[in-house]
Formats: C-alpha cells, structure tokens, sequence
C-alpha cells in the first residue's frame, strides 16, 4: 500500500498506484466477504463512529458491516436524532464523542468541505464519505473496482457520467480519480446541471445519442434536489426522462459490453428506466454495493494503519 495518510478526503490526493493499492486490496476483501466467516479482525478493539449528518442507505450500512468484518466496534451516530438539533457545533459533537475514545470517524455531512475540516479538527482517521457537492471517495474506488472487474483493465476506456454534474459528489470524485488512471471521461446533462462543467477538462457530449455511443461504462445520476434550494430545475419529470434519462431503446447505439452504474439511490423512469436498471446483463448497480463493502474494508484497514507510521 502506498497511501500514507491517516485521512481519506479526496481521490485528488490518491496517486495511480494508491488507486491500484486500494482495488487489490478491495479483491483479497471481497473474496472473504464470500466465506461463511467473513472476518479478518485487525482492527479489534478499534471504534469506528459513523457519523452521518445527512440521510444513507448503502455507504453507512457498508462502513458498518466493513468495520464490523474487521472486527471493529462500529457506532451509528445519527445527527436527526443527537445534541445537533440543540445547536451543537459540528466539532464540539466529534470532540464529545472522541472524548469517549473512538478512533475513527466516518463523516457524512451537507456541506461541502465538512470532512476536511473535521480531519483538520481531530487527531482520529477521518474518512469521507459524502461531503456536499464536494467529494465521494470510497464512491468512486467502488465504482473503479466495479468498472476494472468488468473490463479486466483501465487501458482505453470511455466513462461516460450522465446526469446532475453539477451537484454531484460521486462525479468529481470519479472525474479526479479516472483522470489519475489516464481514463477518458465524458459528461452529459441539462444545461442547468452541467454549469462551469468545462473546469474538469473533460469531453461535454452534445445529446444522448453521443454520450451512449462509444462509452463502455456509463454512470448515471440521481437529480439531487436536497441541493437544489427547493427550486424545480427543470420543467418536468417527464421532459427529464425524454431527453436524459435511460432506456433500452437508448442503448441501442452503445457498444455490446456497455455496463451501467448508478450510486444509488434510483429514481426510477426518471434518470433510468427499470428495464435497464434490472437487466444483470448490463446493470452493475448491485455490483457496486457488493464492491462498496470490500472497498471500505480496504480504506479503513489502510488509513488507521497509517495512523501510526511515522
Ligand atoms: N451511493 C450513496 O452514497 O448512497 P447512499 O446515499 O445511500 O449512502
């Protein structure tokens, strides 16, 4: 492993051989995850706090079987339900459960730059696992182990990310970490959804037709409208479907091994439809959750390991 660091924020600061390093280590992860016993318990007597200040089906309840098959004791923290709503600060709650002596902290937060600034904060491993429109790294390594166990390798490959660029956490974290490893990606989406999208250097696809053909993996996305404002970005669901969302008469025009990855959550026959979103053939969508868990196995045995390298 070539990772040194005791915190993992962004795939900015991930290296092509740290991306390697992770995935190996992921596929050693998921080969157990498949043993009637699932542990390998280095990080006994380790505590892992899930801290999540916004709503998760799969990254919490991935980090928390992941710390719990590394033998870690795991504790939800659910900001809906503590102090926060009585005006607690964000780090004043981290120092008050560190004080307990927790070793590392799982951060989802709504605002971009959150993780960051509790890593800044704290002495524990810190890793991100969702910051506003900012970041998604363990999002985008699961998506890479999901995109390189389809493919067999990164060489020449074309992602295509279709959807609400703007908002999204899961595209930059990919765009980064997929630039790193020298794969070509391109977006697409509603103008609305694709604002300062150029600063990524990317490919910007025209309509659907071009952003379908040529891809062998595409990723589509939720509108998250949580970042929104409250304000309708697009005239109608409807409409949203017609021109950005997903259907096999779209896939038409892709490659025959195209594979289709969404984060999750779906929203169904708006950004993609169910015939494409339950066909094994191309969906690689429970492949990713699957992925999520070796991937987060991975993360945590790395980063708190690094704790204590000098
Ligand atoms: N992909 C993802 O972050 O899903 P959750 O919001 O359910 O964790």
């Amino acid at each position: 492993m070539t990772y040194t660091k005791k915190d993992l924020i962004s795939t900015k600061d991930l290296s092509k051989d740290d991306i390697y390093s992770f995935l190996n280590l992921a596929k050693e992860y998921k080969k157990l995850n498949l043993e009637p016993v699932k542990k390998d318990p280095i990080l006994k007597g380790v505590t892992v706090v899930n801290a999540f200040f916004e709503n998760s089906t799969r990254t919490r309840t991935s980090f928390e079987i992941a710390g719990k098959r590394l033998g870690a004791d795991t504790i939800n923290f659910s900001s809906s339900t503590s102090s926060t709503n009585k005006g607690e600060t964000l780090i004043d709650t981290i120092n008050n459960i560190e004080a307990m002596k927790t070793d590392v902290f799982i951060v989802r937060h709504y605002s971009s730059g959150s993780a960051q600034f509790v890593a800044k904060n704290t002495p524990s491993c810190v890793i991100n696992a969702g910051d506003g429109c900012n970041e998604h790294p363990t999002q985008a390594l699961l998506d890479l182990l999901t995109i390189f166990e389809s493919k067999g390798s990164f060489e020449n490959l074309t992602v295509t990310i279709i959807g609400d660029i703007f908002h999204s956490r899961v595209a930059r974290s990919n765009i980064y970490a997929m630039q790193t490893l020298g794969i070509k990606v391109r977006l697409f989406g509603p103008p609305m959804f694709m604002q300062n999208a150029e600063i990524f250097g990317c490919e910007i696809c025209r309509d659907m037709d071009e952003a379908v053909r040529g891809s062998d993996a595409i990723i589509m996305l939720r509108i998250q409208l949580e970042r929104s404002d409250g304000e309708v970005a697009f005239p109608s669901v409807r409409e949203y479907s017609k021109y950005f969302g997903l259907t096999k008469r779209r896939l038409e025009v892709a490659k025959d091994n195209v594979i289709i990855l969404h984060p999750g959550p779906i929203n169904r026959g708006v950004e993609l439809n169910s015939d494409v979103a339950d066909d094994p053939r191309i969906s690689s969508i429970l492949d990713q959750v699957e992925n999520g868990v070796a991937i987060r196995m991975a993360v945590l045995k790395t980063v708190y390991q690094n704790k204590f390298k000098a």
